[in-house]
């Protein structure tokens, strides 16, 4: 592969020089991050909540055909616990895991586990408990709804811009939202003085130095998602690609160290896809360390709306992903109408803004025979796409798609 950034149709492609070689083992220092081991864990605790089910993963023929590919599997999460987005995994899980550390310390009980929460006597202990994170709102639906789930005290911070939409879904899980001027920075500046005054225990996606288990239960709980894929796919051939939407890095570095365990040599291409606009994970990697942008980072893909790349996802994909990509706001909303309108036997799907980041850029890759050629696409390919949202912020849904969710789910696969 070239090493250089290759520039077209308003994206970025950057093959990773760092990428580990097929036969690379998934060794032990990767394990201490994420790991099948602790993925283990995860699974059974998250299965055993409420209302959970596995997500839809879909074979889209139609689209797979647009794309010059064999096949497109599409894993739905936009009705993950009916909280709209594939976070729903991580910071709930999150939670649970503080709670425990939390009350094996208070109770003296080192052997307590997250399935004792619901005792009476944990019960009691953790309503004195409050966690705490900043969002621009997927994630702080997640914890406030962990919160509600285990019965402690939520307090959310919201920035500026988070929409009055977003906002109530926060509030309707019984969380404080206090929303802050500024932007997302601001917000997470404010959680963090808040909690070191008032003692709230901050649960966040990201990791940097001295922090970093709670991060790492986020991405654990993700890794359930990318089973059920696995689950799912069963014999039909395994995936050759993977176009995964980055923020902080947290949902890509899962999806890659659970693919990479499983499957060793036999694991698809991870191709990392981020907004123009808020490009740290591509920026890093053409760096070969963590570099912070800088700016407003103002992009319609909100949840990937991310300055800082997340360390212990870092430490993942460096040596996990094939490539990294940056594509322009514009090329979202069209990804999300062609979801919505589906195809010639493709069912129509709601996907939101920041869902959409992987299957927009395999569209672009798909029309420059380069990059195609780059990134080994060809018609023998089987892409899969982890689409992390649904209408989470529906007036904004509606507005780009013209219709709402609920009327494009109505529509019969034509
Ligand atoms: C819908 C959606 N997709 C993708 C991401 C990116 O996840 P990460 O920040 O872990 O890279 C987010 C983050 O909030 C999100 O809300």
């Amino acid at each position: 592969m070239p090493q250089q950034v290759q520039t077209g149709n308003g994206a970025q492609l950057f093959s990773n020089p760092r990428a580990a070689s097929a036969d690379q083992e998934y060794g032990p220092a990767l394990r201490e991050i994420l790991s099948r081991h602790a993925f283990v864990s995860a699974r059974e605790a998250i299965t055993q909540w409420p209302g959970y089910q596995p997500t839809a993963l879909h074979e889209l023929n139609s689209l797979a055909q647009s794309l010059g590919v064999a096949q497109v599997y599409y894993k739905d999460e936009s009705t993950r616990f009916g909280l709209g987005s594939f976070k729903a995994l991580g910071g709930a899980y999150a939670v649970n895991r503080l709670l425990v550390r939390e009350l094996r310390r208070k109770l003296g009980n080192p052997q307590l586990d997250v399935a004792d929460l619901a005792r009476a006597e944990c019960q009691a202990a953790v309503r004195d408990i409050t966690v705490t994170c900043a969002t621009d709102g997927n994630h702080g639906r997640s914890v406030a709804w962990g919160a509600r789930n285990a019965g402690c005290r939520c307090v959310i911070y919201i920035h500026e811009t988070v929409s009055k939409g977003r906002e109530d879904a926060i509030a309707s899980y019984g969380a404080t939202v206090v929303r802050v001027p500024g932007n997302y920075d601001d917000a997470v500046r404010r959680a963090a003085e808040d909690a070191a005054t008032h003692g709230y225990f901050v649960v966040s996606d990201t990791s940097y130095p001295g922090y970093m288990d709670v991060p790492r239960d986020v991405m654990q709980g993700y890794s359930v998602m990318v089973q059920e894929a696995l689950d799912q796919i069963g014999d039909k051939g395994l995936p050759t690609h993977v176009f995964i939407q980055g923020g902080v890095g947290g949902l890509a570095a899962a999806v890659c160290a659970h693919l990479w365990e499983t499957l060793g040599a036999r694991r698809p291409k991870i191709i990392v896809v981020e907004p123009e606009k808020a490009d740290c994970l591509f920026q890093s990697a053409v760096a070969g360390k963590p570099v912070a942008v800088t700016g407003d980072l103002d992009t319609l893909m909100a949840g990937l709306a991310c300055g800082e790349v997340s360390l212990l996802a870092w430490d993942i994909l460096l040596p996990g992903a094939a490539a990294f990509m940056t594509i322009p706001d514009e090329t979202a909303p069209d990804a999300m109408r062609r979801l919505a309108q589906g195809g010639t036997g493709d069912r129509p799907i709601v996907a939101g803004e920041s869902a959409v980041a992987g299957v927009a850029a395999a569209r672009i890759v798909a029309a420059d025979n380069g990059w195609r050629e780059a990134l080994g696409m060809d018609e023998g390919s089987r892409l899969l796409f982890f689409a992390s949202e649904g209408d989470t912020d529906p007036e904004l849904y509606q507005r780009i798609v013209g219709r709402s969710a609920a009327e494009v789910l109505a529509l019969e696969a034509v």
